[in-house]
């Protein structure tokens, strides 16, 4: 029952499309490296607080209003505002989002080639074809280039096609075979020796690091980045729902299966790391630093399934394919919010869209492969730390003072009729006025004191 914009077919298509754009490299590259090099449980600690008492009523602020208006950021946020200043800045917000979506794909198609590399890499080990699994592993200029074009390309062929053949059908296929590959993982990796070190810095916390400003602000950022938001990704999914669904039950399975996957994904890494250093690989410096972060699951990970031995690079195929297919599950849910703005203000056809913003976006990738060492962190520190939560608190400002609360109860009526005297109801309205956006405040503050 897709209408002419284009509509998720079902509940369960929903959620797995949603989970797909929030599950991806954020979760097994982003959080498990984050917690390594951040005291590790106490980093875990304070990403489950923040996820759940900033992350989940943000993501329902951004599904609410994205329903509600069917539209893309831009249009929602004029549509709910009252006047011609909160127009103002409710459409220039939603431009800032699509600048903001389109540079995080930019560095997010570079990490999703290397995995993308690292899984071909894995079939020329097991063809016999040694030089070219060592190319395809080297990280070379040439090689970051290939791969993040071959994948910016499929991003574009999957959103030039659209909402229902293309975002729902890859991902509720594709997003199950990925947990059970983690599960499995992390039951094996259990059973090595130096596992249980890695489990320890899991899992005990030392509370004293949890309450440094700028751990917060990094889980923060992590929380924001690992559920899509604060740039106009989730609403523009929430356009895309139909009125029948019950908001805050799809938003919470969104972020359970999102922050359980990257907890899963905790299990798997931190573990891992500690085995490769059982195992004499370097990854800490002189001084306890993680010596290459970015790359860090690129050393730790192969070297587990070395261990393997042949049955090992079957298992490094497959978990880099799913690994690949996660990022592109994420990775179009980026493309869609530019995409989606130009096709409905300039009435630009989908396939053109998705080419020429998508080159564009390639273009910027390359720049940032020609500078790795500067522009590389420094587009990620400034896109996820700092525009993701920022935006968001433009996000609960919306939902929380600027749109009527009857017209807020009569969205989440539609699908819940009940609604109104349910917890939900009674916590959340205030809790994205006041609280969300003090604290997302009090944070930013605190870490630039
Ligand atoms: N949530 C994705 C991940 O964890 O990998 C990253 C992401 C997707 C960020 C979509 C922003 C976005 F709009």
């Amino acid at each position: 029952m897709a209408s002419a914009r284009g509509e998720f077919s079902s509940r369960f298509g929903f959620v797995m499309a949603a989970a797909g754009s929030a599950v991806g490299l954020g979760n097994i590259w982003g959080f498990p490296t984050q917690a390594a090099s951040n005291g590790g449980a106490a980093f875990l600690l304070v990403y489950l607080v923040v996820a759940f008492t900033l992350a989940y009523p943000a993501l329902m602020a951004e599904l609410i209003i994205g329903r509600h208006a069917h539209a893309n950021a831009v249009s929602a946020l004029r549509q709910v505002a009252n006047n011609r200043g909160q127009r103002l800045v409710g459409g220039l917000t939603g431009i800032v989002g699509f600048v903001v979506a389109s540079l995080i794909l930019s560095f997010y198609a570079i990490v999703a080639g290397w995995m993308m590399a690292f899984c071909g890499a894995s079939l020329a080990t097991l063809s016999g074809a040694e030089d070219l699994a060592a190319w395809l592993t080297s990280f070379s200029l040439e090689c970051n280039l290939l791969s993040m074009a071959v994948f910016l390309a499929l991003t574009i062929a999957i959103v030039g096609k659209g909402v229902n053949d293309g975002i729902e059908r890859w991902s509720s296929r594709l997003m199950p075979a990925l947990l059970l590959t983690l599960v499995l993982l992390v039951a094996y990796v259990l059973t090595l020796d130096g596992a249980l070190q890695g489990l320890k810095v899991y899992l005990l916390p030392d509370f004293s690091r949890a309450l440094a400003p700028d751990l917060i602000l990094k889980a923060l950022g992590a929380a924001f980045f690992s559920l899509s938001l604060g740039v106009g990704t989730m609403l523009i999914y929430g356009s895309y729902l139909d009125d029948r669904q019950n908001l805050p039950l799809v938003g919470g399975m969104v972020t359970a299966v999102d922050i359980g996957i990257a907890v899963l994904a905790g299990f798997l890494v931190l573990p891992a790391m500690y085995v490769a250093l059982h195992n004499g690989v370097e990854i800490f410096s002189a001084g306890g630093q993680l010596i290459s972060e970015d790359t860090l699951i690129f050393t730790v990970l192969p070297d587990l399934f070395a261990r393997m031995g042949l049955a090992g690079s079957v298992v490094s195929l497959f978990f880099f394919f799913l690994m690949g297919i996660a990022a592109l599950t994420s990775s179009i849910s980026m493309l869609e919010v530019p995409v989606a703005y130009t096709v409905e203000t300039y009435g630009t056809g989908r396939k053109q869209a998705a080419v020429a913003i998508g080159c564009a976006i390639g273009v910027v990738s390359a720049v940032i492969l020609l500078d790795f060492a500067d522009l590389f962190g420094l587009v990620v520190t400034l896109t996820t730390r700092y525009s993701q939560p920022l935006i968001g608190f433009v996000f609960c400002i919306y939902a929380g003072w600027i749109w009527h609360r009857d017209k807020l109860l009569q969205e989440l009526r539609k699908g819940n009729p009940e609604v109104a005297s349910g917890l939900f109801w009674k916590i959340w309205p205030w809790w994205v006025r006041f609280f969300c956006p003090a604290i997302i405040l009090a944070i930013f503050v605190q870490s630039l004191l």
